[in-house]
């Protein structure tokens, strides 16, 4: 992990209130694993979401990609910024890496772990090198 002092955010002690605060929200009662993401906008809002499970297992959706709803159905489009927060401190799973990327290039992560001082800091291309993105759409094009 990179060091979590090469990059300054504006309203980082925010975001990660807001993650550590929404993960007690998270619907979890399967896994327990409780999962709060704050994320910042482009539009300087932080937007939030848990993780909600489901009986039939497979329905589950991770916080990240709950968040990014908010922030997508909010009307912004870019994320500058991310805060995961659990019990342990552990990185996004590979769907969030892929939806998070939709939404921004090489976005600072943060990363809370429960007992307030566990905090790594991560990029997404960290996360996901040699990713797949729109950019590698172009053949696609009916142009
Ligand atoms: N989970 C997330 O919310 N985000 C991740 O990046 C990893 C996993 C959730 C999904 C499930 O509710 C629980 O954590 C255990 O996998």
């Amino acid at each position: 992990m990179s060091d979590q002092s090469e990059v300054y955010i504006p309203l980082l002690d925010e975001l990660i209130e807001a993650a550590r605060a929404v993960r007690a929200k998270a619907y979890a009662p399967y896994s327990n694993f409780q999962v709060g993401t704050a994320v910042l906008g482009a539009n300087g809002q932080i937007y939030t979401g848990v993780n909600i499970e489901n009986a039939s297992f497979g329905l589950t959706v991770c916080a990240e990609r709950n968040a990014i709803g908010a922030m997508v159905g909010d009307g912004e489009t870019k994320v500058t910024a991310v805060v995961v927060a659990t019990s342990n401190g552990v990185t996004p799973c590979g769907a969030c890496r892929q939806v998070l990327l939709e939404f921004g290039d090489d976005i600072p992560i943060w990363l809370i772990a429960e007992d307030e001082e566990t905090v790594r800091f991560t990029t997404l291309h960290a996360l996901l090198p040699d990713h797949f993105d729109q950019s590698q759409l172009g053949a696609m094009s009916n142009e």
